[in-house]
């Protein structure tokens, strides 16, 4: 088994989530949320959130893949799609790491023609010398430098997911 080298420890991770739990609950002031988590990798950081926030917090879910590597169109797929409408809602969607940012550009101009009140950004963590397209976050959880970082959601071919900490492969 490969070495694995602990990036952002668990207690950590806990911590900064907590904070932005509080950010969110003193922003939307008692109004309702809807927290989108977009499948798999943001499963830990979306639960640990959620946990965080005093109020009402819901959940919806949506998988998308994007096709990587040197043939990269930049094409994003729907793999899942929301089950119930997000028209009038204060959406938040919550991400696992914004790379190129080609994901989330694509998310947000696709649940933006679902009518929603407010569509607000939120990764755990960021890589901004990566980023391609342009986007606005609103929340960050830790800002990284351009490793491949495993862990709490983030996978290497599926495996990994479900470390508690977020690591890097030596
Ligand atoms: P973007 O569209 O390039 O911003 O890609 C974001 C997606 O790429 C994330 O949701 C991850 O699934 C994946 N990704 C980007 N960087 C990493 C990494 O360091 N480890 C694991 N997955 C990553
Ligand atoms: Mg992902």
């Amino acid at each position: 088994m490969e070495e694995i080298k602990v990036l952002i420890s668990e207690e950590e991770l806990n911590k900064r989530i907590t904070e932005i739990a509080k950010q969110i609950e003193k922003d939307y002031d008692g109004k309702e949320i809807t927290l989108i988590c977009i499948l798999k990798g943001s499963v830990f950081f979306t639960v640990e959130l959620a946990k965080h926030i005093n109020g009402d917090a819901r959940l919806e879910f949506i998988r998308v893949s994007s096709y990587e590597g040197e043939n990269s169109t930049g094409e994003i797929k729907m793999k899942l799609d929301l089950k119930d409408s997000i028209q009038g809602k204060d959406v938040i969607v919550v991400e696992d790491i914004i790379d190129t940012g080609r994901t989330l550009s694509y998310l947000i101009e696709y649940l933006n023609m679902k009518k929603p009140n407010s569509v607000k950004l939120c990764t755990l963590l960021d890589k901004p010398s990566r980023r391609v397209v342009d986007v606005d976050v609103d929340y960050v959880g830790f800002q990284i430098p351009d490793k491949f970082v495993i862990g709490y959601g983030l996978d290497a071919d599926e495996k990994y997911r479900n470390l508690p900490y977020i690591g890097v492969i030596e």
